[in-house]
């Protein structure tokens, strides 16, 4: 038996993987992930007040929010994993970063999930986030479930966000529910699945879902304006006329997206999307790993970490690296073996995550997402296994596009910037470089908020102030190719070139032209803009 067979599982009973549904929500800011995120918690029974994600009242500020500085600044920075059992099924919800600056830690969450919810603003249709994100769920043919959120104001016209989505990102649509009407014509929700009205109840949120034989049952005559009730039959019978019948496999395939439109403050839609989420999202898939993919249903044990977070938690002054499980069965106290160092490491204490609360976990499956505490060892990108010689691949490190030179303020301080710095990496807050030739510290970042993020942490977990200013850079590419030649590249080019955390080559490039006249001159060599993270350290030549 090998990784990349599954194990049967004993008859007539379903592995325990096949239970899993592991998924992320993505969506540009502002489009409502964190009260959907909410209301689908709360519909799966999994926290019982409104609220208890959302802190109410003055500061946004959901449950996952750990840090402070998001507190500080009302945005979501860190990822949190979130998980709950319902018919059966266990859900691991991850949360991404909404911020745009975050993306490469978007990334590398999407990285660790089988499917995603993509929320769009009914009223603002498809925005930039959003297309970003959703070219991410692309390369890896990730199944997407729509939620256009935010009916109950005004919005686009339906049609035109069921075409944009077919137009902008080239996916079928197949909607669920239909708006019946939006803003301040709101009536409800038709599920065109079920054939069930769900109509405001007296609060104002969805209702109880009232069983019709169709959208021109008399028994809506009592329900709905007339007017309201002759637009519904029109448009639903033009929704399936024109768009295709639900198929599963397109969906599993990434080529078609069930449409729910919702409501996620007011609850319409989310019971909708949670049982497609448990009918139609996928358990676990194989994992692209080296020497072949790592089939879930694998009698033996690996995973890959996605994330490091340190300081989650002033009461647990730790660093928790996040594992995806991909395949096997991982019991508490289990040995692995770490594929970067070689090393075993016996995992005692794992954590399974609900936002705040930490529950030990005795056994994980394949699709199950484990917090390892541990002191810096973990890397994010690192391959942890009971068999020798894996490695998940897939997990990128992408061109920085600031660079910045890291002082500081205290001299005497000098000498812990450096674990800093390479703590900080590690976790991928941001990428540090050092220059080959004597220099300040370099640090490069995606966006601009990551610099943030790492002076407030140098100075809250460190003691460190820092002073950050721009590098004369333009960005960074990583260098590879025959050893003689990056060597003759190397000596001719030492004052252009820096290491990376793990001691790769790269080359700092002024401006673009810089770059081009290195990549026409040196034919031989690749300048990379993304390096996968964890490969074994390169050999000097
Ligand atoms: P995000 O995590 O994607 O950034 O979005 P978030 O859930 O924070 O929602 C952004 C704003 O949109 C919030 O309003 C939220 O209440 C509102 N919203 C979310 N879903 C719906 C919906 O279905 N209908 C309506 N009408 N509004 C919705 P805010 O005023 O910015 O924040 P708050 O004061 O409500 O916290």
């Amino acid at each position: 038996m090998t990784l990349a067979e599954d194990r049967p599982a004993p008859s007539g009973m379903p592995a325990e993987y096949e239970r899993r549904r592991t998924f992320a929500i993505i969506s540009h800011p502002d489009a409502g992930k964190t009260t959907l995120t909410e209301a689908i918690l709360l519909a799966a029974g999994a926290i019982h007040l409104a609220g208890e994600v959302r802190a109410r009242g003055e500061r946004r500020r959901t449950r996952s929010d750990w840090m402070k500085i998001e507190q500080a600044r009302g945005i979501s920075v860190t990822t949190s994993v979130m998980t709950f059992a319902r018919d059966g099924l266990v859900f691991n919800l991850l949360d991404t970063p909404g911020h745009e600056d975050f993306s490469e830690d978007t990334y590398r969450t999407l990285t660790a999930v089988d499917s995603a919810i993509m929320v769009l603003d009914a009223a603002r249709g498809i925005q930039s986030q959003t297309r970003k994100l959703f070219e991410v769920c692309r390369l890896r043919d990730m199944p997407i479930i729509t939620f256009i959120n935010k009916i109950d104001r005004e919005a686009l016209d339906p049609f035109a966000l069921l075409d944009e989505i077919h137009d902008t990102l080239a996916l079928d649509t197949t909607p669920v529910t239909w708006p019946v009407g939006m803003g301040g014509l709101f009536h409800g929700l038709y599920d065109l699945h079920a054939n069930t009205l769900i109509a405001p109840d007296a609060t104002g949120d969805a209702g109880p879902p009232q069983a019709l034989s169709g959208p021109d049952d008399v028994a809506l005559a009592s329900k709905l304006p007339a007017e309201r009730r002759a637009a519904l039959a029109d448009e639903s019978l033009l929704a399936r006329e024109a768009c295709p019948p639900f198929d599963l496999q397109a969906y599993r395939e990434g080529h078609l997206t069930p449409v729910i439109f919702g409501s996620a403050l007011k609850k319409f839609g989310v019971a909708e999307l949670v049982s497609a989420i448990a009918r139609w999202a996928p358990p676990p898939r194989p994992q692209p790993a080296e020497p072949a993919p790592v089939a879930p249903g694998s009698d033996k044990v690996s995973g890959f970490v996605f994330k490091v977070q340190a300081n989650m938690d002033k009461n647990h002054r730790d660093r928790v690296a996040f594992m995806r499980v991909c395949s096997g069965r991982f019991q508490r106290g289990m040995k692995l073996r770490q594929e970067r160092t070689g090393r075993q490491m016996a995992v005692q204490n794992p954590i399974f995550f609900f936002a705040r609360d930490r529950d030990l976990a005795e056994e994980a499956a394949a699709g199950d997402i484990i917090g390892i505490p541990n002191h810096g060892t973990i890397s994010v990108g690192d391959t942890l296994s009971e068999v020798d010689a894996l490695r998940f691949t897939g997990l990128p490190n992408f061109a920085p596009e600031i660079l910045c030179r890291v002082r500081v303020r205290d001299a005497m301080r000098t000498k812990h910037l450096r674990k800093a710095l390479e703590d900080l990496a590690e976790e991928g807050v941001t990428q540090v470089f050092r220059p080959r030739l004597g220099g300040d510290w370099i640090v490069g970042v995606v966006g601009p908020l990551q610099l943030d993020v790492l002076a407030t942490r140098m100075e809250a977990e460190y003691s460190i102030e820092v002073v950050l200013e721009p590098a004369p850079y333009d960005t960074a590419r990583w260098v590879d190719g025959p050893a003689d030649e990056l060597a003759r590249f190397e000596a001719a080019n030492r004052g252009a070139l820096a290491d990376d955390k793990d001691d790769r080559p790269v080359f700092m490039a002024r401006n673009r032209w810089d770059l081009d006249r290195m990549i026409q001159d040196w034919p031989k060599l690749s300048f990379q803009s993304t390096r996968e993270r964890a490969t074994p350290t390169r050999e000097r030549a």
